[in-house]
């Protein structure tokens, strides 16, 4: 089932509303502590209704709405909800403060029964696992197999077979259609192809990458929904996803993940994620201690995690930077011709060592980060910025905010991708969370996002299509829980000429 932000939007508005009343009635002992402002459901649907939206919002929509409603009440504000407290941070320096020195009140999240990790009965997963020893083996697993710079290397050939294949698509929807592509559509086709090979150390033919595509796109719209309702106590949300989803859905994926987990790994590709799981033992949380085997449904729960993971945030950041870089043809010259001096690059040594490419990556995810916000679950009292925040409580961080914050980023809404060749421009990003439940892949990310950026430019110029007149690529967003452009990137592309990559063949 797909949802549409409307409907998510009207749906949260309607439930807010009616236990509004509940909800701004003093609490037991809330009345006593200094919680950050309050922000009432009133203010925050006049600062939504004041703004007059286009057909979708842009960042600057974004920005303006983030900067009316902190005018008012601050870069810290709570939001009373009839079962928790939820507090919003704009501001890094609060962010890092929170992140950072209260590291331990803030490790914990809410475990939301979500499509992704509903192939156990009590959802499993790194990212909703309870902050203690079972999540840190958990993520270490992942880390130190997967996600770590080193660890890049073991995956070389399904990247550059993956890379190939892109190249190929592209190559011939141009050669069809007037040298017009539709870069989402290419890119999802062969993108899972990548992640499956790194999860289960085979490669998909095309049936079962559309499918797989389908299955996941539709398991991730459906989790993010469910992650809006994160502040209702689990039996609710259970019934709500029950009543929302469709009850095949789960079994469909669960029997896709399982497919692949039983049948031709052929480790092409060196060890695979299922394999460190099938021999992963879990250290038990209390103090009992012990160890013991993951069961089936957990390492599906743990490889459709990871799948969804990576296979979301990564394609839709990497569809924004090109879309940047249509509109910068400045910008891509000067990558281009960065990449040329380079030579070849296929090797990652000669990848990482651009640090204008990786300043083009860190300037997208900056403007664009695909997951606008995100937040943890507070499992200690602590104080910040003279205000108390309570045990129970969900902070949400907002990245995107921070992103653009003029306090920050000279001229915020300016993609120039020099500001980040300055040191110490990465320690104010947010996009990839922060302290210690930061985002357990955002090396690998950038690696990859580096490595397709890379390519793509090295092979192709990427220009407006003569249907946009030469104009800008629409920029605007589609607000949901992910921030993908609302309008598919379509670009016209000529191949380089690779003696002097500034000019077209
Ligand atoms: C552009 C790509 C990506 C973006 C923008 C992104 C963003 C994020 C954010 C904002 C968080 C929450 C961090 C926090 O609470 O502080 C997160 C968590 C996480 N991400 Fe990513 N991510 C990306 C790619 C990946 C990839 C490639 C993987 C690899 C499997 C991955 C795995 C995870 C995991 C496992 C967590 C949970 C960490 C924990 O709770 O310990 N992500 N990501």
């Amino acid at each position: 089932m797909e949802v549409q932000a409307p409907l998510l939007i009207l749906l949260v508005t309607l439930l807010l509303g009616l236990l509004y009343n509940y909800a701004s009635s003093p609490r037991k002992g809330s009345a006593a502590r200094n919680l950050p402002p309050s922000l009432p459901l009133f203010s925050l649907l006049t600062a939504i209704a004041g703004i007059s939206w286009p057909s979708a919002p842009s960042l600057a929509d974004i920005n303006h709405l983030l900067h009316r409603l902190q005018a008012f009440r601050g870069p810290i504000t709570s939001l009373c909800l009839p079962f928790c407290t939820a507090v919003f941070i704009s501001d890094v320096d609060l962010a890092n403060q929170v992140l950072v020195n209260n590291g331990s009140a803030v490790s914990d999240r809410i475990r939301p029964s979500t499509p992704i990790h509903r192939h156990t009965p009590e959802n499993f997963g790194v990212a909703i696992s309870p902050y203690g020893e079972a999540w840190r083996s958990l993520r270490r697993n992942l880390v130190s197999g997967f996600v770590t710079p080193s660890s890049t290397k073991h995956f070389a050939g399904a990247r550059r077979q993956v890379k190939e294949k892109l190249l190929e698509r592209f190559t011939s929807e141009a050669a069809e259609s007037a040298g017009i592509v539709n870069f989402r559509n290419n890119l999802s086709r062969v993108f899972y192809s990548l992640l499956v090979s790194m999860c289960f150390g085979r490669d998909l033919d095309d049936r079962e990458t559309v499918e797989l595509d389908r299955t996941m796109k539709s398991m991730i719209s459906e989790s993010a929904v469910l992650l809006f309702f994160s502040f209702l106590p689990r039996l609710i949300q259970k019934v709500f996803s029950k009543f929302l989803f469709s009850k095949n859905g789960g079994k469909h994926s669960a029997g896709i993940l399982l497919h692949l987990l039983k049948n031709g790994r052929d480790h092409l590709h060196a060890t695979c994620y299922a394999d460190t799981l099938l021999e992963f033992e879990l250290p038990a949380d209390n103090k009992g201690g012990g160890k013991r085997k993951l069961r089936e449904d957990e390492i599906l729960d743990l490889c459709a995690e990871f799948i969804g993971a990576s296979g979301h945030n990564t394609p839709i950041a990497l569809e924004w930077i090109m879309a940047e870089l249509v509109n910068h043809p400045r910008v891509q010259g000067r990558l281009a011709e960065e990449l040329f001096l380079l030579g070849r690059i296929d090797g990652d040594q000669e990848m990482t060592s651009s640090p204008y490419l990786r300043a083009v990556v860190m300037e997208g995810i900056r403007l664009h980060p695909p997951s606008p916000s995100f937040f943890r679950l507070v499992g200690k009292e602590f104080e910040v910025g003279g205000y108390a925040v309570p045990k129970g409580a969900l902070v949400f961080f907002n990245a995107a905010s921070m992103g653009v914050d003029e306090r920050l980023w000279e001229d915020p809404l300016k993609f120039f991708p020099e500001r980040f060749l300055a040191a110490g421009k990465n320690a104010k990003l947010m996009a990839f969370g922060g302290g210690r439940r930061m985002c357990a892949g955002s090396e690998s990310a950038v690696f990859i996002l580096s490595y397709f950026v890379a390519h793509l430019v090295k092979e192709f110029e990427w220009r407006p299509t003569a249907a946009q007149g030469g104009e800008q690529v629409d920029m605007s967003a589609k607000m949901d829980f992910f921030m993908p452009m609302k309008t598919p990137l379509r670009a016209c592309i000529v191949r380089r000429d690779n003696k002097n990559t500034n000019k077209t063949a």
